[in-house]
């Protein structure tokens, strides 16, 4: 069984960012609102990368009772100010708060997470711009262990709108290392594990620690687990320790799929920047 390290990928992407970042002036704005745990140590890891391939990385902290006027003002005044190259805005946000109204309002072209529907109907389109950085670095991934999709059948497992949806265009659009037939499961899947056993490649995003069993995984397939939980003190996928005595080639965790996440927001911002260039 082959594992498949994100960190020699995730170098290669954060040195060309760095290289990019020498000749221009890059800012990366993120807005955190409250005290979820696992978003502080995601946004302290962000801005800790960011700031050591040279983008400057500002953080806007909102307390846990901001409101939506209040956010919406933020991000209006960010749109705004020519020094910010990419905003985003770490999820979840808090309950009182209209996410989709928030993402909105990000303007398209400062939008890092890819996550506004103008970025997301391009991806739609199957001409992505920039994509949600978790699937885009699995993309990656694939290129970097000649992994190609292209005429295998990709299941995945979780439509979330940060990882399996935007995964399933990427990797179904005709394109280099698309071209794959893709089933999107989920929780009114019937028979879940009928479809996986038939899958060439395996995506697990489905946010349930260490629960997706070796039976449903193809003998030999690619699995790509895209989970990662804290659980008694040990970080974990959603895959089951057996499923890698299985697995032809499976991503640890961590070590997978996780350092993927930031060095690829972090060539959204390259992106973001040279499309701003380009409409200057
Ligand atoms: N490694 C990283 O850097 C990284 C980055 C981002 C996210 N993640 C992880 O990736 C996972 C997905 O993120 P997300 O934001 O896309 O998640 P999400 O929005 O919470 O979506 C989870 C999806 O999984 C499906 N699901 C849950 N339990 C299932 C089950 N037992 N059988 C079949 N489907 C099931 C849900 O189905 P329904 O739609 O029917 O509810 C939903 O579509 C999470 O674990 C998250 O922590 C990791």
């Amino acid at each position: 069984m082959k594992q498949l390290k994100g960190s020699p990928v995730a170098q290669k992407i954060l040195a060309e960012v760095a290289e990019y970042a020498r000749r221009v002036t890059l800012r990366l704005d993120i807005v955190l609102v409250g005290h979820h745990e696992a978003s502080q140590i995601y946004v302290a890891h962000k801005l800790r990368q960011a700031e050591k391939v040279g983008i400057k990385a500002v953080l806007h902290h909102l307390p846990a009772q901001a409101s939506r006027t209040e956010v919406l003002q933020l991000l209006a005044h960010l749109n705004q100010t020519p020094e910010v190259t990419g905003i985003i805005v770490q999820l979840p946000l808090p309950s009182h708060l209209p996410e989709n109204e928030i993402l909105e309002t990000i303007a398209p072209e400062k939008d890092a997470d890819g996550l506004h529907p103008y970025n997301l109907g391009l991806l739609a389109q199957g001409r992505p711009r920039w994509a949600p950085a978790t699937p885009w670095g699995i993309v990656e991934l694939l290129q970097h262990y000649d992994l190609s999709p292209a005429g295998k059948h990709v299941v995945i497992v979780g439509r979330g709108r940060l990882v399996g949806t935007p995964l399933a265009l990427l990797l179904s659009r005709p394109a280099s290392y698309g071209n794959a037939t893709v089933t999107l499961c989920h929780t009114q899947t019937p028979d879940l594990l009928a479809h996986t056993r038939q899958a060439d490649m395996v995506v697990l995003a489905m946010g349930r620690p260490a629960s997706f069993p070796a039976e449903g995984i193809k003998p030999g397939a690619v699995v790509i687990d895209v989970g990662i939980h804290r659980v008694e003190g040990k970080l974990v996928g959603d895959a089951a320790p057996t499923v890698a005595e299985v697995a032809g080639a499976i991503t640890p965790v961590p070590g997978g799929v996780g350092p993927l996440t930031v060095a690829c927001l972090l060539s959204n911002v390259v992106r973001l920047h040279r499309a701003q260039s380009r409409s200057q």
